[in-house]
């Protein structure tokens, strides 16, 4: 083996055998236009009756980077779960795919989502509708379904600008897979896929996405079901749970903020004997710091932010100390009104820790899905620039273009 970085494509199989043959010279024909990567492909063969192993198996000879593992079949999720887990056991890749044994996914974009990747984006999803995209053997009510489907998911999973939440065509960074809880996510029909992305962008994965064609299959039959479509919808709910949980954090951090504050401030005024003036910014930045380090590691920890901690940290203050000024002013006018200062503190608190949320959540830890879709043509321009800058001579190639192309997608 050489000592180039891993790509590994985890490829469930249900009943392929007839795909297999045409879909690995096809893949293996990419490599060589991948020279940053070794590319590998792992099967994950659930005992298909059809013989599908031993179809691999043959291959074996040919192409020492196939590898097989079998399983039960548990659906296409769990398939998923055990292929990624044997990949990073095995092989420890830079990047892992996602794709379908059934030639609906067109292997020549490999290099493509490679390059994108080299480029730093962490989870590249080859997207149906985006434009340039499209399914054009999809039944009307196939294509109302997914296209209904992704819109729930991306309405009520707060994903508003990805377009392909469920596409099974994506390229994935490991280390930020290995972030990633994949235990409670669904894993009997096709919902994995959107379980996973929500989780991926939870744990800070910047994705792009990529105009697919889809075709229809030319053999075997699709596995989705009406239970997996059931599911679908149920995990919908689950995913709005999850962030939910993220607003529920943001409060508790908010409360302990609140305690801190007003612990030292009571803490100097009492008991060291502090003036409320001196005492109130000296609460007020012991809190700041407090909240800041909580809401990073807790509250935003998923936010798919593309600052630096130091400039998230000055930003936070800078919101703070917005929040905190208006803290203190508060405090001043209500002393000045005769107010009880414990209580003209707590309003400022209140009055400052609703800016301080509404600021950050908006500026300092910005996510993702307020950002615009990067056009893909600029993403790869720039990636390629990229690493021009990193390797300015061993690697001068240009990206490929599709050359030697006899297998675009119909
Ligand atoms: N090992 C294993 N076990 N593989 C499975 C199982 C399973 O239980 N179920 C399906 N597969 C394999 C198939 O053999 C195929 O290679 C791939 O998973 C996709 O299955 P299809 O049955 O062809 O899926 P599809 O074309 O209907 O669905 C595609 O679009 C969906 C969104 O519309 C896939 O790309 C899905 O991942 C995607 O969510
Ligand atoms: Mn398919």
């Amino acid at each position: 083996m050489s000592d180039l970085p891993r790509a590994c494509i985890v490829l469930p199989c249900y009943n392929e055998a007839e795909n297999i043959p045409i879909l690995m010279p096809l893949i293996f024909e990419q490599a060589s236009r991948i020279p940053s990567h070794e590319l590998h492909v792992l099967v994950v063969d659930d005992n298909s009756p059809d013989g599908t192993a031993d179809v691999v198996r043959g291959l074996q000879s040919q192409y020492p980077n196939l590898h097989l593992i079998l399983g039960e079949k548990q659906g296409l999720g769990e398939a998923y779960k055990r292929g990624m887990a044997a990949a990073i056991e095995k092989l420890a890749p830079e990047f892992l795919f996602e794709m379908d044994a059934d030639l609906q996914h067109s292997p020549a974009l490999l290099p493509v989502f490679v390059a994108l990747g080299e480029g730093g984006f962490d989870l590249v999803i080859g997207s149906r509708f985006v434009v340039g995209g499209s399914t054009p053997h999809f039944s009307l009510r196939r294509r109302a379904m997914s296209l209904f489907g992704n819109f729930l998911l991306r309405v009520l999973g707060g994903l508003p600008a990805l377009r392909d939440c469920t596409s099974g065509y994506r390229l994935i960074r490991t280390e930020v897979l290995q972030r990633c809880d994949l235990t409670p996510l669904a894993t009997k029909g096709y919902s994995f896929q959107s379980s996973l992305l929500f989780e991926l962008i939870r744990n800070g994965a910047k994705p792009i996405e990529v105009p697919i064609t889809f075709p229809d299959r030319t053999h075997g039959d699709s596995k989705l079901s009406f239970s997996d479509q059931l599911e679908f919808l149920l995990n919908i709910a689950r995913i709005r749970f999850r962030k939910s949980q993220e607003f529920i954090s943001f409060c508790a951090v908010g409360l302990s903020g609140v305690l801190v504050n007003l612990g030292f401030f009571v803490l100097f005024t009492r008991a060291l004997g502090f003036s409320a003036h001196a005492a109130s910014p000296i609460a007020i930045e012991l809190s700041i710091i407090s909240n800041f380090i909580l809401n990073n590691a807790f509250t935003f920890r998923t936010r798919a932010v593309t600052t630096s901690l130091r400039r998230r940290f000055v930003q936070f203050h800078l919101v703070s100390g917005l929040a905190g000024v208006i803290n203190f002013v508060t405090m001043l006018v209500l002393l000045r009104f005769g107010v009880w200062d414990i209580f003209g503190q707590l309003a400022g608190i209140v009055l400052g820790t609703f800016i301080n949320y509404v600021l950050n959540s908006l500026w300092t830890w910005r996510d993702v899905e307020s950002v615009q879709p990067f056009a893909v043509e600029k993403a790869v321009t720039e990636a390629q620039a990229r690493k021009r800058a990193r390797r300015p001579r061993a690697d001068s190639r240009p990206l490929p273009r599709g050359g030697s192309g006899s297998h675009h997608d119909a």
